[in-house]
């Protein structure tokens, strides 16, 4: 049976949404909505889909749909994805999860009670470099999970969304970008439980990159952090490294803007690095040796990790199993985002409580 499918929100990562449920069998996007009609009326032109709402409550009640897609900031999405769990569908929410812990709570919650697939758009687990440092923990040659460095370091400001508004987006630098990098270590970690976050956060804007923005309103707008640093405590003594940065002095290339997104974890008996890709452990003497598989591709390239978590949603939904990247993996990256926050702005460690 045809799967029908919803994507609410036609902006950025809605027309990349879009674009993927369309390339595979017996998948129809059905609907689309967006406030905005411009945004609304290119992506549905674009791509020939019928139903079109500037009201996402008006999209949910003229379905059902299988699967409905949120491609809205973090402040809609607990209420869009409550509701359309209320309507039957399955939910794939961008990240992250919510503006915080309670919203997300929520969010797993209603879809337990409906009985439904709450996936998240954590891409990056989709790459075939995650893939292939997942296969090789899998193999256990990693060894239990010591130490993560993870970095998301990016020369520019999100601009084309509302990501620099906090109380749109649920934050910048961290909960907008270096949020995937948090999961992406928790993840090959095997998501152990968190205890404490100490962290600093800070806006440079508009002393730095205050010439880029748009317009004075959206300067005006801007209340998230543009720098963090954490370190997060687990329990069996594995700890994290996070920073996340807009403000990064790194030239770009040929006009195109530069960034740094990666993560080295130490295992106790190996070490790997996601971007430039290595798998290295050592020999009985202790010579450092590569692990890297003979002909291991590296990539890390967006849109088709995009299109590989919609592809593995679409096939957990038609399997009725969980997806990779679960609502409550992602209530966990939640309440890690949370404890930072809230760290950076006392001030002081924090301890993380269990849900
Ligand atoms: N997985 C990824 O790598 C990735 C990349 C980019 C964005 N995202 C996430 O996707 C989400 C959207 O980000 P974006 O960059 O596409 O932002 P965007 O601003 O480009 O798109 C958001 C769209 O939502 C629309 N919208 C706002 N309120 C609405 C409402 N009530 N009903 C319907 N539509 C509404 C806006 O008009 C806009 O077109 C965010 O949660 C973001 O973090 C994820």
């Amino acid at each position: 049976m045809t799967m029908r499918v919803a994507v609410i929100g036609c902006g950025f990562q809605g027309r990349i949404h879009v674009e993927a449920f369309r390339r595979l069998a017996g998948v129809d996007v059905v609907a689309v909505a967006d406030t905005d009609p411009q945004r609304l009326a290119s992506v549905a032109g674009d791509f020939g889909v019928p139903g079109r709402f500037a009201d996402y409550r008006a999209l949910l009640a003229a379905g059902p749909y299988d699967l409905v897609s949120i491609c809205t900031m973090a402040v809609h999405h607990a209420a869009m994805t409550i509701a359309a769990f209320a309507a039957g569908a399955h939910v794939l929410c961008e990240k992250p999860l919510a503006l915080n812990v309670a919203e997300g709570e929520a969010m797993v919650d209603a879809a337990r009670a409906a009985g439904r697939v709450l996936a998240v758009g954590y891409n990056m687990r989709f790459t075939p470099n995650a893939r292939a440092i997942s296969q090789f923990i899998a193999s256990g040659r990693f060894g239990a999970p010591v130490f993560t460095r993870a970095w998301a370091k990016a020369s520019q400001i999100p601009w084309w969304g509302e990501h620099y508004r906090k109380e749109v987006s649920g934050g910048g630098a961290l909960a907008s970008t270096a949020v995937h990098f948090l999961d992406l270590a928790l993840y090959f970690a095997g998501f152990p439980e968190p205890l404490t976050a100490s962290a600093s956060a800070t806006r440079l804007f508009p002393r730095k990159r205050g010439g880029t923005a748009p317009d004075s309103l959206a300067a005006s707008r801007f209340t998230a952090e543009d720098l963090i640093g954490a370190h997060v405590r687990f329990a069996g003594g594995y700890w994290l490294s996070l920073e996340g940065s807009w403000i990064d002095n790194r030239p770009g290339v040929e006009g195109v803007p530069s960034w740094d997104y990666s993560l080295d974890a130490i295992g106790e008996q190996a070490q790997v690095s996601f971007d430039p890709l290595t798998i290295r452990g050592e020999a009985p003497g202790g010579e450092i040796v590569d692990l890297l598989p003979a002909g291991t591709s590296s990539d890390v390239s967006f849109p088709p990790s995009v299109a590989a978590l919609i592809a593995d949603v679409v096939d957990a939904v038609r399997n009725a199993r969980p997806p990779l990247v679960t609502g409550e993996q992602a209530l966990v990256v939640q309440r890690i985002v949370d404890a930072i926050y809230r760290s950076a702005e006392l001030g002081r460690e924090v301890t993380i409580a269990r849900p």
